[in-house]
């Protein structure tokens, strides 16, 4: 269904028409404010004005209201007046005034592709700042996204102290129960949960990436009553993959709104007359159909408009631009489409091989050969070298921010190693961490104040490492002149792109008294033009983003990276977990996920090889174990499920997700994908320790067709869809002991024979 935006001029509302979702808001007080209406299932047109006339134009109340009349909140709140809860606004002028009164001055509505864009231009007449409101629907989705631009219009500058993308409000409903992914090193997006009482909750970062320990996503549903497979659910997911804050505010006038962006914390923003900032933007989606439902409309929508498709909010690289490959998400056009163009989607994720975990920094050009080999019998399909492939690098100590090939490990660079890897099939990757510096380098040596710091205080290190500041040009343009000519000198077809600490001292002294505080946008915005910039030059190169592991996931960074790794933590039974997480809002097939040795290296667990694969397929397989010392018959096994996974690989990416049991509710995990025709169904199910007394529960399938007959394609056993619906696949007979698992692969066939 096409999305649609209708204005009521009369009556100075609009409605939103998405899916099966309708949002509504109108103007108030002459202009002077634009009041919630509406988020939830799809509304007549009229609707609306009539919300908007029952409320009378009155302002809302700060407390709970005597008379029982409906009150309407702000849609988008700046600081002013008798306004105490979070506002979304907060700019200060040069006079000292540090509150906002504006008036509604124009609107826009523009179609393109498969997207229809609402802007909403509020001006502050005394001191020409006007905050520009961006409603973004998408065809055939629910989702909405939502960003603010404010310009500074006046003769002096504008300092913005908070500046949020976008304030959703909630309907009025008891016990809102707000899911939120957390963790840390090694445990990243675990789902937690909270009933929201009256006041804030807020979850940020203030690390200067995403982080491990927070990610920029929610799941609200009213009185804890929805589950997997039914009910209401609003989620929200922040495009930003620096410093950021939501709130979760239940007002004293009982009304609950999440709201959020750039992370205000340390950081100010300075306008200089003419200036404009970009907010980055904020989707939300509404659905009736449970958690499954929500994110399967993630999923989708992730596939069909974000990944690799550029800025979301159409800010592009300023630099390194060529004539002949204009930065990715640009104008129409450009070489690839950005979000709402028509364009394919992403390709099918290679199988990859990752040396990491097999070989730390001791690389060589005999050892990856020998690596690659075996992992070229086996079926890998891309080969990455990671750490330890430039000079300097034999630990942790030494060598970022020197990026030339160490000829003591590769005496003739990576060349004869890349056509050697592309003579066995597979294309050839590299690990890069370019945001970073040891100070034991001679990029250090040579500027010790490309790092964040502030003077006379101590830079603190963490993994023997700092920060290079990307806010600055002349550092932008080395990095990206580094990882230019990497690519060029060398065929690389895929960038593993690394950064291994939070932030900290973020001061650039030279800029003192200059708004140095920028950095924290500044430094996000940078790396966005150098890696938009990179892709522009380098149009077949695909990226991973990396963080630590999982700590710079979100939908920013997904604009520009094919894929996340999701830990550092390859232990299979906890991959379970944190994918049962990930999955919440990003799809399968960016959730890279390796098999690595038994027992782990980390948690000494030991677990089957099948159980290990059978945990990594469910996203986009990888190999990180060291293959040099597999078996015959571990090779062979690995050969024979890299090959079944390559079979069910385009359900697993890119089809339908149905969470059939969850890790934290039933103890075990088990999806189903579903082809788009519905023709082909998987089945990954994990079993932990064994709950002892034998036998597990059949699997309840979900969204097949009763009266259609399925076909186990490897037992040939035949199933009506009512059974597997109702009764269950029955998978126990594979499952004894400890760490069991189960893949099946079903397809639909016209009758029963
Ligand atoms: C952290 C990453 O998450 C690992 O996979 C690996 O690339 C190391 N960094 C290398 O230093």
């Amino acid at each position: 269904m096409a999305a649609d935006i209708w204005h009521d001029q009369a009556a100075g509302t609009w409605l939103i028409q998405a899916r099966s979702t309708g949002y509504a808001f109108g103007l108030a007080d002459d202009g002077a404010a634009l009041r919630h209406l509406h988020w939830g299932p799809g509304l007549p047109a009229e609707v609306p004005a009539a919300l908007l006339a029952a409320a009378g134009g009155e302002p809302p109340r700060w407390e709970r209201s005597r008379s029982g009349a409906r009150e309407l909140p702000d849609e988008y709140v700046p600081w002013g007046g008798l306004r105490f809860d979070e506002p979304s606004l907060k700019a200060e002028y040069a006079d000292g005034t540090r509150s906002t009164e504006w008036r509604f001055a124009a609107q826009r509505l523009t179609r393109q592709g498969a997207t229809v864009t609402l802007e909403l231009d509020f001006t502050d007449p005394a001191y020409g700042l006007t905050a520009t409101l961006f409603y973004r629907a998408y065809d055939r989705f629910d989702v909405i996204e939502r960003w603010a631009v404010l310009r500074s219009g006046g003769g002096q500058p504008v300092v913005i102290r908070q500046a949020h993308s976008a304030n959703w409000w909630l309907p009025d409903r008891a016990g809102w129960r707000l899911r939120y992914l957390h963790g840390g090193w090694g445990a990243e997006t675990r789902v937690a949960q909270a009933t929201l009482g009256p006041g804030k909750l807020v979850l940020e970062s203030r690390r200067g990436t995403t982080s491990h320990q927070f990610n920029p996503w929610f799941s609200l549903d009213p009185g804890g009553q929805t589950t997997e497979r039914g009910g209401e659910v609003w989620s929200g997911a922040l495009a930003w993959s620096g410093s950021w804050k939501l709130i979760y505010e239940l007002t004293s006038a009982g009304h609950l709104h999440a709201c959020g962006g750039v992370n205000d914390f340390d950081w100010a923003q300075r306008l200089l007359p003419g200036d404009q900032f970009v907010l980055p933007s904020f989707a939300a989606l509404y659905t009736d159909g449970g958690f499954g439902a929500a994110s399967r409309e993630w999923h989708a929508w992730a596939r069909a408009h974000v990944i690799g498709r550029g800025d979301r909010t159409g800010v592009t690289a300023p630099r390194w631009r060529t004539a002949a490959a204009p930065p990715r998400g640009g104008p129409a056009g450009s070489e690839t489409p950005g979000p709402g163009q028509p364009g394919p989607g992403p390709r099918l994720r290679p199988v990859l091989y990752n040396s990491w975990e097999a070989t730390s920094f001791a690389v060589s050009q005999d050892g990856q050969e020998r690596l690659a080999e075996r992992a070229a019998r086996i079926g890998v399909e891309l080969f990455v070298v990671d750490d330890g492939w430039f000079r300097g690098r034999r630990h942790d100590h030494a060598g970022l921010g020197d990026w030339t090939v160490d000829e003591s490990k590769f005496p003739r660079g990576l060349d004869p190693l890349i056509k050697r890897v592309n003579s066995l099939g597979m294309t050839f990757g590299l690990w890069v961490e370019p945001e970073m510096v040891n100070p034991d380098s001679d990029l250090y040596r040579a500027h010790p104040d490309w790092v964040y710091h502030f003077a006379h205080r101590t830079r603190t290190e963490h993994r023997n490492q700092l920060v290079l500041n990307l806010a600055r040009p002349d550092v932008a343009d080395w990095v990206f002149g580094q990882v230019d000519r990497l690519l060029t000198e060398n065929n690389i077809d895929f960038i593993k792109w690394d950064m291994n600490r939070p932030f900290s001292e973020p001061g650039w002294p030279a800029e003192a008294g200059n708004n140095p505080e920028r950095i924290w946008v500044d430094h996000v915005r940078s790396l966005y033009a150098i890696v938009d910039a990179l892709r522009a030059a380098h149009p077949g190169v695909e990226f991973e983003s990396c963080s630590g592991g999982g700590g710079r996931a979100d939908l920013g960074i997904l604009g520009r990276a094919e894929q996340i790794w999701t830990s550092d933590n390859t232990d299979a039974w906890d991959r379970v977990l944190i994918q049962e997480g990930f999955t919440q809002v990003f799809p399968a097939q960016t959730m890279m996920a390796w098999v690595t040795d038994s027992p782990n290296w980390w948690t000494e667990r030991r677990a089957s090889l099948r159980f290990r694969f059978h945990v990594a397929m469910a996203g986009a397989l990888g190999i990180g174990g060291d293959l040099s010392r597999w078996t015959e018959r571990e090779m062979a096994e690995a050969a024979e499920l890299i090959a079944t996974y390559k079979l069910i690989r385009p359900v697993v990416q890119q089809g339908r997700l149905y969470r059939l049991a969850s890790i934290t509710a039933d103890a075990y995990g088990a999806h189903e994908y579903l082809s788009d025709d519905g023709t082909q169904v998987v089945i990954l199910a994990w079993w932990g320790p064994s709950p002892g007394g034998g036998g597990r529960p059949s699997l309840r399938l979900a969204a097949l067709d009763p009266g259609a007959c399925y076909c186990d394609a490897d037992s040939g056993q035949q199933y009506w869809g009512a059974e597997l619906l109702s009764e269950g696949l029955p998978v126990s007979g594979a499952l004894r002991g400890d760490f069991g698992s189960a893949l099946v692969r079903l397809a639909r066939s016209p009758d029963r024979t």
